[in-house]
């Protein structure tokens, strides 16, 4: 009875999980402990050869200032050079992070030597975070995966310090939440699944 309580619980907040963006948080800091503890979880995502690639820098108070300002410069830097900058993405890249509390930037660290696939590592990466997400609305706590900005910039794997078969996977923001988390959309599971039970 208990366990399908607990089950009952469980499938609401995979379910009522959601994206929450940093224009709908408060502006107040979340308590460092709660994102202790999605780090916590974070680490016990499945992994294939326990390689365990996940790794996680996380930028808080003025750390986050520091983050903005130097991805900000980054992104002047390398648009500059090849003719793409936008002032309203360098301003963005400048502003926006000051709207989270925490920023963890999500590093794929990878041992070329332990021959699982790169897909399998980050995969692995991948769940972590759901981890991360999940822990969050346990606590009623905003978050969500950025993958935009300077993610993709080869230059962004400098300034993290990544070395060269590791990969940068985003930047996860948390931040006290505005209101409700609001409902979310999926398709049908008839559409996304089919059972084969006969030969
Ligand atoms: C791999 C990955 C990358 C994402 N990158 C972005 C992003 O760059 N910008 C963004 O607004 N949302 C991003 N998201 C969050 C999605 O927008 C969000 O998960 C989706 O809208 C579904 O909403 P939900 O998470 O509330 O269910 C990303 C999510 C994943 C899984």
């Amino acid at each position: 009875m208990a366990r399908n309580l607990y089950a009952a619980e469980f499938n609401a907040m995979i379910q009522n999980r959601r994206s929450i963006f940093p224009e709908d948080y408060t502006g107040e800091r979340v308590d460092d402990a709660i994102v202790r503890q999605m780090l916590d979880n974070a680490r016990w995502a499945p992994t294939h050869k326990m390689t365990e690639p996940w790794r996680f820098l996380v930028f808080t108070a003025d750390g986050i200032q520091a983050l903005a300002a130097a991805q900000a410069d980054l992104y002047k830097s390398v648009t500059e050079a090849n003719g793409t900058f936008k002032e309203s993405n360098y301003n963005k890249l400048l502003t926006k992070p000051t709207l989270s509390s925490h920023i963890i930037v999500v590093v794929m660290k990878r041992d070329i030597k332990n021959s699982v696939p790169e897909v399998e590592e980050l995969g692995a990466v991948f769940c972590a975070i759901e981890n991360m997400y999940l822990t969050a609305s346990a606590y009623g706590i905003g978050c969500y995966l950025s993958t935009g900005g300077i993610t993709y910039f080869e230059k962004a794997r400098e300034l993290f310090g990544l070395e060269s078969d590791d990969r940068l996977v985003g930047f996860f923001h948390v931040g006290i939440p505005k209101r409700d988390y609001p409902p979310g959309k999926r398709k049908p599971l008839e559409d996304i699944s089919k059972w084969i039970t006969s030969a």
